[in-house]
């Protein structure tokens, strides 16, 4: 395929096919079939490499998605997966042995907590959680066997934004390899691999689709190490289906307009909250008063759709608020055209333990909203009813 770089929003509608081809169909064909079939032996052998011989291994539909994700985040290669939890668990074993040793953010998505704290060490590898921004912390816990260094920007479910150039700074001088999850930001938002991250990961599922009808994992990033996850990925068997792959190059080919009304949107509904009497705190990345905006505005073009908060109550007060909604729909997941609502301590992060929780920040009064890309007066007067049903602000009065 020739290669060409337009700008993120011409990259989404024509990323992955051949600009030059011609007679061809508009929309990419959905090679709904588990095998190929060949001529001879000779062509057999040729095409065991390729995407046309059995598509555990490739699909020519999984490769023009792929482009279009190595054109929209400007990597070598990139590889699609049965899900955003088989990218991240094939990635990691594809490049771990026992007796290596992983730092890791504290604030990941729960499945990736839980695989990096329960799983890897029944096969001899070790991980270390450290604050996410504390970087200090990072530096520390590298050892001689240390390989991996895990990100996650901006986090889920309380908006950190991990600084790209010092991560990549510290991962070069230990020559540690550098994956991040940029699911919340999408590659309109950043693109980690500009700043020097090797391999980059999104939950398909989310933004790329768009939908909320498919679940996917995607990985992009440097050739050497995607060949050898691409054969993991062989050897694992989490392929994603082709009529999977194929909706989510539908999704891609909105990607760009989707993100930027979800950035436009998250923002209003994050400026509102902010103000209001009975929100104690709102995480947002390109909010006044977020300890990372001015980072954020550096790195990001969008501070994306993802936003959440904590309501002045109890954990029953924020159930009630969740409850009470009508256009945020109470679902776990984000990342949809709808906006959706969920209390990540009973969804995202139910599965990690509660003091591990409370070290995120992740209390039982934490809501998070996928602020979707329905009108946005429409967003805030829901929210303005719901935050209503809960009883009147407490006062704030000192004791003692
Ligand atoms: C930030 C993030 N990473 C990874 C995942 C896992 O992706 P999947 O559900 O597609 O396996 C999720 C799922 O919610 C997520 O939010």
């Amino acid at each position: 395929m020739k290669s060409h770089h337009y700008r993120q929003e011409t990259e989404a509608v024509r990323g992955g096919v051949d600009p030059e081809k011609k007679n061809g169909p508009l929309a990419t064909p959905i090679y709904q079939t588990s095998t190929f079939e060949v001529t001879d032996t000779e062509q057999q052998v040729r095409a065991t490499p390729t995407d046309m011989f059995y598509t555990r291994y490739g699909n020519p539909t999984h490769t023009v998605a792929e482009n279009a994700v190595t054109q929209l985040e400007g990597t070598d290669k990139a590889l699609l997966f049965a899900s955003g939890m088989a990218a991240i668990t094939t990635s990691v074993l594809a490049l771990l042995k026992s007796g290596d040793h992983v730092v890791a953010q504290r604030d990941i998505y729960g499945g990736a907590t839980k695989f990096f704290s329960s799983w890897l060490p029944k096969h001899g590898i070790e991980t270390t959680f450290v604050d996410t921004i504390e970087y200090d912390q990072h530096a520390r816990a590298i050892r001689p066997s240390t390989r991996l260094l895990y990100l996650e920007s901006p986090t889920n479910p309380t908006l950190r934004v991990v600084d790209l150039r010092k991560v990549v700074a510290l991962a070069k001088q230990h020559n540690l390899i550098t994956l991040i999850d940029s699911t919340f930001a999408t590659p309109i938002n950043t693109r980690p691999a500009e700043f020097g991250i090797d391999l980059v990961m999104h939950s398909g599922t989310k933004y790329f689709g768009g939908h909320s009808d498919l679940i996917c994992g995607i990985v992009a990033g440097r050739r050497d190490l995607i060949d050898e996850i691409h054969e993991s990925r062989t050897t694992l068997g989490g392929c994603m289906d082709p009529h999977a792959a194929w909706l989510l190059l539908r999704g891609i080919r909105t990607l760009a307009v989707r993100v930027q009304r979800h950035n436009e949107n998250a923002l209003r509904v994050s400026q509102f909250l902010n103000g209001h009497p009975k929100v104690r705190r709102t995480h947002y990345p390109f909010l006044e008063g977020h300890p990372q905006r001015a980072l954020a505005m550096e790195q990001m073009h969008g501070g994306g759709g993802v936003l959440s908060f904590e309501v002045d109550g109890n954990a029953g007060d924020a159930r009630r608020l969740a409850e009470s909604l009508n256009l945020f729909r109470l679902a776990p997941s984000l990342g949809g055209v709808d906006s959706l609502v969920t209390i990540p301590a009973l969804t995202s992060h139910a599965m990690i333990s509660a003091e591990h929780r409370q070290k995120m920040g992740v209390t039982d009064q934490l809501i998070r909203l996928s602020v979707g890309i329905e009108n946005a007066d429409d967003l805030i007067a829901d929210l303005e009813q719901a935050l209503a049903v809960l009883s009147p602000a407490r006062q704030h009065v000192e004791v003692g």
